[in-house]
């Protein structure tokens, strides 16, 4: 098993006061240990949860351990555009620069579903959702360029236990085909990708950059959907740590890399992966960042249809 990648060390003790991050699903896993480490940093982080309640129990766990920065916690349901909108609205009124935005939070193999909204659920919550608020946070974050977006993908966008991922335009929300969960995660992770190397393009000039990242296989409640998480996290942990799956830290990595080093500026647009399960073994160390070995990753028409899809569905003008 390649060893897990690590953000360099002077990454991770930049001073980091004055900078606001939004990050979503900051209450939990990656997204967790990603607001731990910015605050630890100095900076400022939104971090936007469905549930209120348990944000502020992160909230709480984080500042007793004294770090130099501060954490606002608003609520944010990805699932519902409405939402979306107001969290965007609160933001917007209270910040007039944001330095980075992390579209964290996620769902993975859930039973067929919809969003408020009568989307595929794991489209709507891990794509769509993320897509309108990046759109309604461009003037903040242009305000605090350089500045940055980071889509949290998968390595399932290249492959989720054999199905390939792709976006299927014929029928995005499994309105005519048998539903499949691995499936709709693989095409919501793939746009996460796609969303953020086309939105590169889109952004240039600007000091926007953004990047699509890989966390690595780690241990939170992802997986609820698939496996009772006390089983991941007590009897099959050992097994499982063996056969690779990492830390919700280390889990952080990607994102951090992403978010703050000089070389993801960059490479705007890039993916950058943890180790990973990739249809090809040269791809299973990661890298940072990293070709992905699925060819619909590197479809540009694809990404920029699908941007004018995603726009049309959440409402926005052209
Ligand atoms: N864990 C892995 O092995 C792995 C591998 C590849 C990619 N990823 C990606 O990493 C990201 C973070 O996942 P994680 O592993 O840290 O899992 P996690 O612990 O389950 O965290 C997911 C976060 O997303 C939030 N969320 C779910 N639905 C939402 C909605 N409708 N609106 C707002 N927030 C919502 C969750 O909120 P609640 O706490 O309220 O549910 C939680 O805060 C996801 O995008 C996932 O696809 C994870």
């Amino acid at each position: 098993m390649p060893k897990p990648l690590q953000c360099p060390a002077e990454l991770l003790t930049l001073d980091l006061a004055g900078r606001t991050y939004v990050v979503t699903g900051g209450n939990s896993g990656i997204g967790f240990e990603t607001v731990r480490q910015l605050v630890k940093q100095g900076a400022k982080v939104v971090l936007a949860c469905r549930r209120v309640v348990e944000g502020e129990k992160a909230k709480q766990l984080i500042l007793s351990e004294g770090p130099r920065g501060f954490i606002e916690v608003l609520e944010l349901d990805l699932a519902h555009l409405e939402s979306v909108r107001a969290f965007a609205k609160s933001i917007l009124g209270s910040h007039n620069s944001i330095h980075g935005l992390v579209n964290n939070a996620g769902i993975m193999n859930t039973p067929k579903g919809k969003t408020r909204d009568g989307f595929e659920l794991q489209l709507g919550t891990n794509h769509l959702g993320h897509y309108l608020l990046t759109e309604l946070l461009l003037p903040a974050l242009k305000n605090g360029a350089p500045s940055r977006v980071v889509n949290v993908s998968s390595c399932f966008h290249d492959k989720a236990f054999g199905r390939e991922g792709k976006v299927d335009f014929d029928d995005l929300q499994f309105e005519r085909k048998k539903y499949d969960g691995w499936e709709a995660y693989a095409q919501s992770k793939l746009a996460n990708l796609l969303h953020a190397k086309h939105l590169a393009k889109r952004l240039i000039g600007t000091g926007i950059t953004t990047a699509s990242v890989h966390p690595g296989w780690v241990r939170s409640n992802l997986i609820k959907f698939s496996m009772p998480v006390w089983m991941q996290d007590t009897i099959l942990k050992p097994v499982l740590k063996m056969a690779g799956m990492i830390e919700p830290w280390q889990g952080a990595q990607s994102s951090l890399y992403a978010l703050l080093s000089p070389e993801a500026a960059s490479r705007s647009g890039a993916y950058f992966s943890q180790v990973g399960i990739y249809r090809d073994k040269k791809s299973a160390k990661g890298g940072w960042p990293m070709e992905s070995p699925n060819p619909n990753a590197h479809d540009s028409a694809c990404a920029e249809r699908l941007d004018s899809i995603s726009r049309a569905l959440v409402g926005l003008t052209p």
